[in-house]
This record gives structure tokens, C-alpha cells and sequence, in this order.
């Protein structure tokens, strides 16, 4: 089995095709393929001992799901599923995508979200971004004036992405062992 798990919740594809980018970037066994959360099941998050999470906000705050029409359902639904997986000895990392610009107030908050609920049940997370090159008002997705993880704006900053994306890669890579 591939060491890293990739996935991710999206509705109109944006997170999608980042964690599809990412995966790209690596072979199979040392990442499997981005899966939507929408078909993932408990056991196979707690296969792995390494994982990215990728989410977009939704909804004025929310996690992605079926109130905020993700067919199919997305992170909202899915980590009720995870309240019982130890992630004691996991290592995670988050990406999230938002809109500075529209959603100042609550930029990027479901990689917030995620992260609190992965922390509590013993998780190590790693990559948390600084917050310089962006601007909003206020986020649940920071700690100690930095992101949790990865933050991206298709929206507004859609040319930076690849470079955080890369950037990013290599801060968890000895974290990740890629
Ligand atoms: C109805 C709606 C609500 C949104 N609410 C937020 C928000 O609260 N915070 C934020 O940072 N971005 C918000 N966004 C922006 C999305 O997160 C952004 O467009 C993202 O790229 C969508 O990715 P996805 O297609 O993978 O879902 C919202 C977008 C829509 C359409």
C-alpha cells in the first residue's frame, strides 16, 4: 500500500484538481490516488500512518458537504464517520482553499475545523503556513498567526498557487520522507 494518503472534499473542483496536482508530483507507492472523502471509509484513514487532507470552505464558514451542495457529501459527513480513529502516531498534513477576498471574515475556516478535530484525537500536524502574502480579516485556521496548513486562493491569488504548492511539499517532505 502506498505510505501517504491523499484526500480531499470539494464542490465545483478547485480542491479536486489541487489534490490531483499533488498526486501527480509523486508515484503510486509512495502516494495513493486523491480520493473524495465521499468514498472513503474510516478503516482506510486509519490504514495510514501519513496523510494530507484537503478541504475548501463552503457556506460562510463550513466545512464542504451536502448543506452546502457538495454532491455526494463531503468533510461535514465524514468526520462524524472519524469521531472513533486514533491519530495517535499519524502524521497529517492540511491544504485548504478559500476566498480572501469575498470571505474575509472567514477565510479558509474549515482547514481550522479539520485540524482542531485531528489534533484532539492525537494527530501530529505539520506544514502550517505563514499568513503574510494574504489578506483577510479573520480565519479559524490560524494558530500563532500562521495557517494550520497549506492556504490557497483560486479566486484571487490563482497565480501563486504552484509555487505554495511546491514550497509547501517541501517543508512536510521530511516529515512525509518523500
Ligand atoms: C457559497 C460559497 C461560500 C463560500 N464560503 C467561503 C468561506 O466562508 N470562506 C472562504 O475562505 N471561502 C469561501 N468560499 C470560496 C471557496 O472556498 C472557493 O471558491 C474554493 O476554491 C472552492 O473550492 P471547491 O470547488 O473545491 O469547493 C465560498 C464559495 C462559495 C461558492
Amino acid at each position: 500500500m502506498s505510505r501517504i494518503g491523499l484526500f480531499f472534499a470539494s464542490s465545483t473542483g478547485n480542491t479536486r484538481r489541487i489534490a490531483k496536482s499533488i498526486k501527480k508530483r509523486f508515484d503510486d507507492t509512495t502516494m495513493a490516488e486523491a480520493l473524495n472523502v465521499n468514498k472513503a471509509t474510516a478503516e482506510m484513514i486509519a490504514a495510514y500512518s501519513h496523510l494530507i487532507f484537503g478541504t475548501s470552505t463552503l457556506g460562510g464558514g463550513q466545512l464542504p458537504g451536502l448543506s452546502t451542495d457538495c454532491m455526494g457529501g463531503g468533510w461535514e459527513e465524514f468526520l462524524p464517520q472519524l469521531k472513533d480513529v486514533d491519530f495517535t502516531g499519524k502524521t497529517v498534513a492540511l491544504f485548504g482553499l478559500g476566498d480572501q477576498d469575498k470571505y474575509p471574515d472567514e477565510f479558509v475556516d474549515a482547514l481550522g475545523e479539520i485540524y482542531h478535530f485531528v489534533v484532539v484525537r492525537g494527530a501530529k500536524v505539520v506544514g502550517a503556513w505563514p499568513a503574510d502574502d494574504y489578506d483577510f480579516i479573520s480565519s479559524k485556521a490560524l494558530v500563532d498567526g500562521d495557517f494550520v496548513g497549506l492556504a490557497l486562493d483560486q479566486e484571487n491569488q490563482k497565480m501563486l498557487t504552484d509555487s505554495r504548492v511546491d514550497t509547501w511539499l517541501k517543508l512536510i517532505a521530511p516529515e512525509f520522507g518523500f
